[in-house]
């Protein structure tokens, strides 16, 4: 089934913005809310013709925006000919279908554009099955106004209108549809949790770049792993996390995940549809926060991505500040005000690959930090952990007797951990 939300195939669409002043809440501005979502609208290629402010005592049940409000903003719409209001807040959907009974007009929340945008972002089948999976669920509360209006005019007393039997039909089949995709989410993560033992398995460290929607991690990645993710002046350019190997200067190889970007209030129950791409963050062992420095919300922004690390229980895992985009600063002062509001952030230019041997520099250096001594006897069938820890570690000393190989190294904590898994299954 198809659940096309709001098209941006065809001629451009005329679009109002509604933003409910919420700035007593939080860092966000209503004005810089207001930008984000013009910047989220403009990238599924509508134009915003008209922006609308409201104050949250003016929030009533039925229309959100109260009756006054509603009104200004339907003369909005016939005056700049727009064909579709967006909303910078959740709306139930009876208030969208009462909004879009008084505007006459196409009505959508951030939700559903957030939605829309990964819709045609995803590109892999694990993208594509969790954005109609999420699309679904969004759609089931909301087919029921669909169709009730249609019954309210066809239906008789007594007898059920078509409108109903078609919203039983609709609805029975958008389950079913959940069921499969669900189904196939499940299959999807079983191979992705079987792809995640396997890497475990070489006991690489795994890096997880994440960071606010258009910062450059793609740009990064590819740089770092020369790679083809891609990097598009777009929002959520990356839906899918992409993982391959980066190769560091001292032969080390880690691994390096991209991952979907993150965005202020990035609703709840989004994050829980694409919590098997965030696994990733989940999994990884550290954690690269790429921030755009030329970003006038540079911290309003970090703050976004710290509260959904929060949301996801990674926040305390080491993480690493990249300030991208040098490039684009050739004041040092400037970039010495910006460095200051992080710790110890490491400063780069994806794009030109400014800086790159700084992160190299960096992930060596966490290496030899978690690095832990071992002193081992390995019979000699253990050859291929001896191996391990040749290429993987410091050896200190080895040598050869009738009990087998006596070696004295340095290797990484997680090898360790794995050295020891495999001796005692082995034994
Ligand atoms: P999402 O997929 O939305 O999360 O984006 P992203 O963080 O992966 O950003 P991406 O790498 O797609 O880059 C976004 C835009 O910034 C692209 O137009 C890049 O070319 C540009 N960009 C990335 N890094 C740099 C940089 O170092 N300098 C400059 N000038 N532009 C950059």
């Amino acid at each position: 089934m198809k659940t096309s939300s709001f098209s941006t195939a065809k001629e451009k669409e005329k679009a109002i913005l509604v933003t409910c002043d919420e700035s007593s809440k939080g860092l966000w501005k209503t004005e810089d809310r207001c930008n984000e979502l013009k910047r989220l609208t403009e990238s599924c290629d509508v134009q915003v013709v008209g922006s609308v402010v409201c104050h949250p005592k003016r929030i009533t049940p039925n229309l959100f925006i109260g009756k006054g409000k509603a009104l200004e903003v339907a003369e909005l719409i016939l005056e700049r000919q727009a064909n579709v209001v967006i909303f910078n807040n959740d709306l139930s959907s009876s208030q969208q279908k009462n909004l879009e009974e008084l505007f006459n007009t196409k009505t959508i929340d951030k939700t559903q554009l957030i939605l829309d945008i990964f819709a045609h972002r995803a590109t892999s089948n694990e993208g594509k099955v969790q954005v109609e999976l999420a699309q679904l669920l969004y759609l089931l509360p909301r087919l029921t106004r669909l169709w009730l209006h249609f019954s309210r005019q066809r239906g008789g007393i007594g007898t059920r209108g078509a409108g109903e039997q078609q919203l039983e039909v609709d609805r029975r089949r958008v389950r079913e549809r959940i069921s499969k995709l669900k189904r196939e989410l499940k299959t999807i993560t079983r191979q992705r949790d079987l792809r995640r033992v396997q890497r475990e398995k070489f006991s690489m460290l795994t890096v997880a770049m994440v960071g606010y929607t258009n910062s450059g991690k793609s740009t990064l990645f590819n740089a770092l792993t020369k790679a083809k993710a891609v990097a598009k002046d777009q929002l959520f350019s990356t839906l899918d996390p992409t993982v391959r190997k980066m190769s560091l200067s001292n032969n080390q190889t880690v691994l390096l995940a991209d991952t979907v970007g993150f965005l202020h209030e990035l609703p709840h129950h989004l994050i829980e549809s694409f919590k098997a791409t965030l696994e990733e963050v989940v999994d990884a062992d550290i954690l690269f926060h790429v921030v755009d420095l030329t970003s006038e919300l540079i911290e309003e922004q970090a703050h976004a991505v710290h509260d959904v690390l929060k949301e996801l229980r990674v926040d305390n895992k080491p993480l690493f500040t990249i300030l991208n985009k040098c490039d684009l600063i050739s004041s040092e002062l400037e970039v010495n005000k910006i460095k200051r509001k992080f710790d110890n952030p490491v400063v780069i230019s994806a794009l030109y690959g400014e800086g790159l041997s700084d992160i190299d520099d960096l992930i060596v250096h966490y290496i030899q930090k978690d690095m832990e001594d071992i002193k081992l006897v390995l019979p000699h069938k253990h050859y291929a952990i001896a191996k391990m820890i040749r290429e993987k570690g410091l050896v200190r000393e080895e040598k050869y007797d009738d009990e087998g190989l006596w070696i004295s190294a340095r290797v990484p904590r997680k090898v360790k951990q794995q050295i020891f898994k495999r001796l005692k299954a082995k034994k």
